[in-house]
């Protein structure tokens, strides 16, 4: 039987996913009817079609094509977890997923939406569960995570066939339990969120170790509530 999927195969044609230099988010190329991006990231774009609402169509750009196999393995040993959304299929250059509601923690931080200690926890334990498949749980950040009616939900998990800890997520806990109380429920604004993460992406390849990111991100935030 053909999956009610494969109703959007037809509109996937006509759109072209670009990546970019230095880990830019991707550029999509040409429109189709009925086709929504809902993402972009920096190896593809995600996309829902009007037919088939429940699914999301994750499309690789050409130079990061190769991880589309590798999440597809990945989202196999992951099947069946409530951490993460659930895998139905592929096509030349996407895989199938379930459409998740929800914000993303970087976009709750823009809108002021309160991150609960829930979701948190939900991370945790999504965490646990990977490396209980015998998986490496790594490049868990801000807009791999979305807010689901106060559950966490992990998203992207191409990753986590690499070894090494990027150590993402242990510094976002660690931003949380200190920072976050002063920030809760404000909205933050784009570019200090960009700041941050300029300043955090280049931490060790420049001058300054966390100790003086951390200094570098107090006066931005406390001059930012005067
Ligand atoms: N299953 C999903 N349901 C809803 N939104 C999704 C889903 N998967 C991804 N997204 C959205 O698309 C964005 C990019 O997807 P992601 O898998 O992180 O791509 P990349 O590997 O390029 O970073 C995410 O940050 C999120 O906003
Ligand atoms: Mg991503």
């Amino acid at each position: 039987m053909i999956p009610d999927w494969k109703l959007a195969d037809e509109a996937l044609r006509n759109i072209e996913v670009k990546g970019n230099e230095n880990n830019q988010p991707v550029t999509i190329i040409g429109v189709a009817e009925g086709l929504k991006c809902i993402g972009i990231g920096t190896d593809a774009a995600v996309f829902q079609y009007h037919l088939t609402p429940n699914y999301v169509f994750k499309v690789y750009s050409h130079q990061a094509l190769k991880k589309k196999e590798v999440e597809k393995h990945v989202y196999e040993h992951l099947k069946g977890s409530r951490y993460f959304p659930q895998l139905y299929g592929s096509g030349i250059n996407y895989i199938v997923l379930s459409f998740e509601e929800g914000v993303t923690f970087y976009d709750c931080l823009l809108q002021g939406i309160p991150i609960t200690e829930q979701a948190i926890q939900d991370v945790e334990e999504a965490r646990e569960y990977v490396r209980s498949q015998g998986l490496n749980p790594r490049d868990i950040h801000l807009k791999n995570i979305l807010l689901q009616n106060g559950r966490g939900k992990v998203l992207d998990v191409s990753e986590y066939v690499k070894e090494g800890n990027d150590r993402r997520w242990e510094h976002l806990v660690w931003a949380y339990k200190n920072f976050y109380h002063f920030i809760s429920g404000n909205q933050v604004p784009l570019w200090i969120l960009e700041t941050i993460k300029h300043w955090y992406l280049r931490m060790n390849l420049a001058s300054f170790g966390l100790e003086e990111f951390t200094e570098r991100v107090s006066r931005l935030l406390f001059k930012q509530r005067k």
